[in-house]
């Protein structure tokens, strides 16, 4: 049985996919503080003005540039595996294909986007990124970006996180990276958090408000996000184009397709492309997997909010805890955002995606077994994609179903070690927030106008 599909170079993908094009209701436009929808021109003290056009477009093809191609063939195409060590551990009647992301130089799918953004930001004229980063893996991966495009990088990193995983920001300044744990006292975001809470582990929605107010004093600088706008997910189909023709060397299709999601670009990056099919007529259950301590997309409301605690963000229909809420210090740094992509969350709404969320120590089983029979020691955010492939196969048993699984392992966890210290000495706690948590989380949202 073959173990693993390539692609060669020539057969990347020259272009990617917008899903924008095909979603079957609208997606509704971002607002701005006087609840009227934002025009491109105001995000401009944000982001370089190209990559404003592909957040806005609703072109279904985008062609990926020459430069970008180039870089990306570093580690693109990333190998299709056929995890046969899983399925006879199991022994349930599925197979599993999975796409390996952790061969990217950084460990994980983030470069699909971080190469693209710093290239715009290039060309657009820029000289530095600000940036936020949870588990570490978006910072290193726009740090390596930016050394390959002459770029100075800024990364405020979740305090809790730049505590767990002291070897990423060594890894950040291999690539010429600045990394402090956020809130810091750089921004008035982050000295207003610390007057109120000089504990707080911290979270995205803060690191997020760091990073922009840092951006935007500054001409030559911009801001790049890691995750949850449109461009960010279209840089990451890549993934699912390739799969899909790795997918039909292999003579399968899948029934199922699994992604962990945080703010949602590794699971896009492969279900956007397989969501067309299914829009098109196609039974395929595509489940994005959240932590039960972050249930943005599985107990959280379907609402207009800001994408940082500070507010700066427009506001973004998608599902949120509340910009205000701070996730459970769960080891999986990468799903601790409040929010959600609006456009997973347009598909949530549209029932195209059916989401699930897992505890954390069900993650790290999941993960054990997997690095037993399968070798990888996975990330604990990609952990969560692993622990959903192993409930699904268990109930595919159960219903007497043969069915074939893909899903997205999204990255390494060999900077995550802590985290299964913890489990293994038995030291981690399952959390999720009560009803009243949920409640005083989303009483920030008050106010706010409501999305149709
Ligand atoms: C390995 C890995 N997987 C998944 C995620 C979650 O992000 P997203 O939902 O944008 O893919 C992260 C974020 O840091 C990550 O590092």
């Amino acid at each position: 049985m073959t173990r693993k599909i390539f692609l060669s170079e020539k057969d990347m993908p020259r272009q990617w996919y917008n899903i924008a094009a095909d979603l079957p209701t609208p997606l509704q436009p971002p607002l701005g503080p006087d609840g009227h929808p934002i025009t491109p021109d105001m995000l401009a003290p944000v982001f370089p003005m190209n990559l404003i056009e592909q957040e806005v477009s609703t072109d279904r093809w985008i062609d990926i540039p020459e430069d970008v191609l180039d870089k990306l063939a570093i580690w693109r195409p990333s190998p299709l595996y056929r995890a046969t060590g899983l399925e006879a551990a199991l022994g349930c009647p599925v197979k599993i294909y999975y796409k390996n992301e952790g061969v990217s130089p950084a460990g994980s799918h983030k470069p699909n986007t971080s190469i693209p953004q710093a290239y715009y930001n290039k060309v657009f004229g820029i000289k530095k990124l600000t940036t936020e980063t949870g588990a570490g893996q978006w910072g290193s991966a726009l740090s390596m970006a930016c050394a390959m495009y002459g770029l100075e990088c800024k990364v405020f990193m979740v305090r809790i996180s730049f505590e767990q995983k002291p070897f990423r920001k060594l890894l950040m300044a291999a690539w010429g990276g600045t990394c402090v744990p956020s809130p810091s006292q750089e921004t008035q975001a982050g000295r207003d958090v610390l007057a109120k809470f000089p504990d707080t582990p911290g979270s995205l929605g803060i690191a997020i408000s760091e990073a922009i107010e840092a951006a935007v004093q500054n001409d030559d600088t911009r801001y790049s996000l890691g995750s949850v706008l449109n461009h960010v997910m279209l840089h990451q189909t890549i993934i699912g184009l390739e799969a899909k023709k790795q997918m039909e060397i292999a003579g399968d299709y899948p029934d199922v397709i699994i992604g962990c999601a945080g703010g949602g670009s590794n699971f896009a990056g492969l279900a956007f492309p397989y969501a067309l099919d299914k829009i098109n007529g196609k039974d395929i259950d595509i489940i994005p997997v959240e932590p039960a301590a972050c249930p943005t997309l599985t107990r959280a409301p379907f609402v207009y909010d800001h994408g940082d605690l500070a507010k700066m963000t427009p506001l973004l229909p998608m599902h949120s805890l509340g910009h205000d809420f701070i996730p459970q210090p769960i080891h999986a740094g990468g799903l601790r955002y409040h929010g959600m992509a609006p456009l997973v969350s347009n598909l949530v709404q549209s029932g195209v995606f059916r989401p699930m969320s897992i505890h954390q120590t069900d993650c790290y089983k999941a993960a054990l077994t997997w690095a037993r029979c399968e070798g990888f020691i996975s990330a604990p955010e990609t952990a969560h994609a692993l622990a959903a492939v192993v409930r699904e196969a268990l109930k595919a048993k159960e219903e007497g179903k043969e069915k074939t699984i893909l899903f997205n392992w999204s990255g390494h966890g060999l900077m995550d070690l802590v985290g299964y210290d913890k489990y293994l000495s038995g030291e981690l706690q399952d959390i999720e927030p009560s009803d009243a948590e949920m409640a005083c989380g989303l009483s920030c949202l008050e106010g706010l106008p409501k999305p149709n």
